[in-house]
């Protein structure tokens, strides 16, 4: 017998199916629950509503589990290239060596932008933030490509859009980095890899070939795999309301961009290093910057610090806070911002707000140092992150229709004032 769970209300009973998923996780089924009891749930931060079923991340918050397609995160961090990982996502495979290079041939051919897109980079002011520029150019590459303003409905469909966004978005990045640099741009390099040709077209000056070291490159690897999807967070939900009104999928990621730029969210890297260096040129005590964080009148919060779901720790945080080690010993390099960042961690971890409330270093805390022993410019790293979500928010965007879900359109309460006679205006 299905399991069931049962709602009181006036003394009258309703029973409700309970959902499991895969890995045992319950749900209640309450899809019918307005229909039947006139009642709504009320669930601000819809940090209890399922919104949808998925099969392409778990996490496990209470155990500090992630996984892609069912393989472990630390599994595909050391094992595979973003764009290995980024298939698996896409596609629920791994892939076979030939269907790789077919893929990355897919996103080779696609790098390229048009001519006609590459005036509009100049037309934003210098000082124009990147993650604008690349929401707006997400839409503008879209009227460059009508046929992706449809659902595909076949997998050569699918495969062709999937590689064009991916692409894009790298290319638009280091364009926009060039422009606002006043640097003229690189075009993409066919005979590179994905990560290896993003640099080139970041950092490649016309007199200076960049020279892509297989320590950055294994790492900026990483960074992408580490943030390649992580279910029902703000900016892929963002994709799924938007994608549920069938608006396309370029607007769609290009609305998720928006949401991943908030400091809340992928915004945290950039902030966590702004953090850092105010901390270091403040001089002031650690304690100092506790007490703020602590204090409820004070906006201030520790930056990179807490999650709505990992609530022991973020494994991508470990990975990173290692991987941050590794490289600054390899390229040689010294970081006194790191130091800054272990103190913290340590101080938080003594300290009874940040263990009562489970804050941990999440995946932005440590990203930021490694992106700056990468070169990466700050205003860029959360448009690193958007690079690296870009497969999730495809996926999650394809299973949206696959599943031919519903428009997104939550209730609400309203608190407001009910009927109120009109007064003209020459009589207010
Ligand atoms: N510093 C100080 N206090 C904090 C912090 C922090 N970073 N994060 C949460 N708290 C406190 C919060 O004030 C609240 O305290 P109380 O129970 O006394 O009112 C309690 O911890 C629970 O916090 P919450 O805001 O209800 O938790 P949430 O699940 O709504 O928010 C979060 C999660 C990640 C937005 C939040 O922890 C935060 O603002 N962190 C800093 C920003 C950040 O690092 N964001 C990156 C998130 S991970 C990657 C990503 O999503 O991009």
């Amino acid at each position: 017998m299905s399991e069931k769970a049962t709602l009181k209300i006036d003394g009258k009973s309703f029973e409700f199916d309970v959902i499991t998923g895969s890995e045992n996780e319950k749900c209640i089924d309450i899809q019918k629950l307005r229909s039947e009891t006139g009642y709504i749930t009320m669930d601000p931060g819809l940090g209890n509503t399922g919104s949808c079923y998925s099969s392409i991340t778990y996490v496990d918050g209470a155990k500090g589990i992630l996984k892609y397609r069912g393989y472990p995160i630390e599994e595909l961090a050391e094992k595979t290239v973003f764009t290995e990982t980024a298939y698996l996502i896409l596609y629920g495979e791994l892939p076979t060596e030939t269907q790789l290079q077919e893929f990355s041939y897919r996103i080779r051919e696609q790098a390229p932008i048009h001519t006609n897109l590459e005036h509009h980079f100049s037309g934003f002011p210098q000082n124009a933030p990147p993650m604008a520029i690349l929401s707006a150019m997400l839409n503008l590459v879209s009227c460059f490509h009508p046929e992706v303003l449809e659902v595909p409905t076949t997998g050569a469909e699918f495969d062709r859009t999937a590689a064009l966004l991916m692409s894009k978005v790298r290319t638009i990045a280091a364009f926009a980095y060039r422009m606002a640099s006043g640097k003229p741009i690189n075009h993409p390099n066919p005979n590179l890899t994905y990560c290896g040709n993003f640099l080139h077209m970041m950092f490649s000056d016309p007199y200076h070939q960049y020279e892509v070291s297989p320590v950055i490159d294994k790492a900026l690897n990483l960074f992408l795999i580490l943030h390649a999807d992580h279910e029902q967070n703000c900016s892929t939900s963002t994709v799924r309301v938007v994608g549920s009104s069938r608006a396309n999928l370029f607007s769609s990621v290009a609305a998720g961009v928006c949401a991943l730029w908030g400091p809340l969210h992928g915004g945290a890297n950039a902030a966590v290093i702004n953090m850092l260096g105010a901390i270091k040129a403040s001089g002031r005590p650690l304690t100092y910057y506790l007490s703020r964080a602590k204090d409820k009148d004070d906006p201030f919060r520790l930056m990179g610090f807490g999650h709505r779901i990992y609530k022991n720790f973020d494994p991508r945080s470990l990975i990173l806070k290692k991987q941050v080690h590794d490289v600054l010993q390899a390229l040689n390099l010294e970081d006194g911002l790191l130091e800054i960042a272990m103190e913290l961690e340590e101080a938080t971890l003594q300290d009874d707000y940040f263990i009562s409330r489970n804050l941990y270093p999440n995946v932005d805390f440590y990203s930021g140092i490694l992106l700056r022993a990468l070169g990466i410019p700050l205003n860029m790293y959360t448009v690193m992150f958007a690079i690296g979500r870009m497969p999730g928010w495809i996926a999650n965007w394809q299973e949206l229709h696959d599943h031919k879900l519903r428009i997104s359109r939550p209730r609400q309460i309203f608190t407001g004032e009910t009927e109120r006679p009109f007064i003209p205006l020459s009589a207010r």
